[in-house]
């Protein structure tokens, strides 16, 4: 039964093939929403890396798996793929699920590059697969109910952003192939700002600085990092990065508007408080797979849905292109010290 087939058929249907590229931080994440709680789909195979395929087999991980990404996307069990590898790796497995057809959900970035990444998207939009980008604080309470109120005209005319992220610094390795702290961390914040406002970012000033860990200066990467942003109505907005967060994981997002603003930041980890000789005692998120863990859930979820229904994933390919032009334009802007033009 191909995808159309399955989007008229019953809900009785069986559930449709998932294939991953990926376990680790986020691909675990991932697959372990895919076993045990997304409705419609099932996991059937995973692609790591050698090392990781040896690792996971002597722990008996419960799916096949295989260090050929190619061989999994070509699998005819597997009938949507989603990549959590490493984003060095992005371009040439979107290359490979779009020759496939098959849909396909993709973390961020599309690539490691701004040309790869522009071919990528050329490719999927070519293919016409069904495609959908992992940002999934689209998918998060906090920021949806923010989004509705902004929507519905609460706060006015959108005149300014605060985006701030800050996490525990991943390994030197992870960060080579990040693409740097905006393309990283900050690509969250510039999806969130064009998502929350409706607005598009026109052009970027960014500062950065290396205050967490020199080894960050041999890759021409910082950990620290401000971003001004200029959106096309004129509004403003600032971004915060931080590779520096000993209190526990930290996002905020507010947008001030003619008439009030709003503020979304959710970094409690329980709603609970103990009220003590030290003050007021609050559990924090240490990591984003606790913060965003139901987020992540439902980013798969709605994937899913959407190919059930025939209906076109969301946030797509624009979407992931945009946000990453920021990234890219801000990582410009930090190096050159002037302002960088997004292109349009
Ligand atoms: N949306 C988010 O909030 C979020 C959070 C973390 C990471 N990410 C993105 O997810 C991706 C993975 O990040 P991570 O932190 O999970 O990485 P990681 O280093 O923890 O894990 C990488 C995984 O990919 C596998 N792998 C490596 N090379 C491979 C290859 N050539 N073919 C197949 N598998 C291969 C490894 O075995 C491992 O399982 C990155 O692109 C990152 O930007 C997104």
């Amino acid at each position: 039964m191909n995808l159309r087939e399955r989007s008229n058929a019953s809900t009785t249907s069986p559930p449709i093939g998932v294939g991953i590229i990926g376990l680790g931080r986020i691909g675990a994440l991932h697959a372990d929403h895919l076993m045990n709680a997304i409705r419609g789909a099932r996991l059937v195979r995973a692609a790591v890396d050698p090392a990781h395929k040896k690792k996971l087999e002597a722990e008996g991980y419960p799916i096949p798996l295989t260090d050929d990404p190619g061989a999994l996307i070509n699998d005819p069990e597997v009938e949507a793929v989603v990549i959590a590898s490493p984003s060095t790796f992005h371009y040439e497995h979107i290359v490979l699920v779009t020759e496939a057809r098959k849909p396909l959900f993709c973390e961020k970035p599309l690539a490691d590059n701004v040309p790869d990444a522009m071919k990528a998207a050329d490719k999927i939009r070519t293919s016409g697969i069904p495609f959908q980008i992992g940002f999934q604080r689209r998918f998060d309470p906090g920021y949806r109910r923010a989004r509705q109120l902004i929507e519905q005209g609460c706060i006015g005319v959108p005149e300014l952003f605060k985006g701030v992220t800050c996490d525990r610094i991943p390994s030197v390795d992870y960060l080579k192939t990040s693409g740097g702290l905006f393309w990283d961390l900050g690509v969250h914040d510039f999806d969130a700002a064009r998502f929350l406002t409706g607005l598009e970012i026109e052009s970027v000033y960014a500062h950065g600085a290396v205050l967490v860990d020199k080894q960050l200066e041999e890759i021409d990467d910082v950990d620290y990092g401000l971003v001004i942003l200029r959106f096309s109505s004129g509004a403003m907005g600032v971004v915060h990065n931080a590779w520096r967060a000993p209190w526990g994981y930290e996002i905020r997002a507010e947008v001030y508007g003619s008439k009030g603003k709003v503020v979304t930041e959710l970094d409690e980890k329980f709603p609970t408080r103990l009220y003590d000789q030290r003050g007021i005692v609050i559990d924090r998120h240490t990591l984003f797979t606790e913060r965003f863990r139901d987020a992540y859930r439902d980013e798969i979820q709605a994937f899913v849905d959407a190919i059930l229904a025939g209906k076109i994933p969301s946030p797509g390919v624009d979407d992931a292109v945009k946000a990453l032009l920021v990234a890219d334009a801000a990582t410009r802007s930090r190096k050159s010290r002037d302002w960088v033009q997004i292109p349009l």
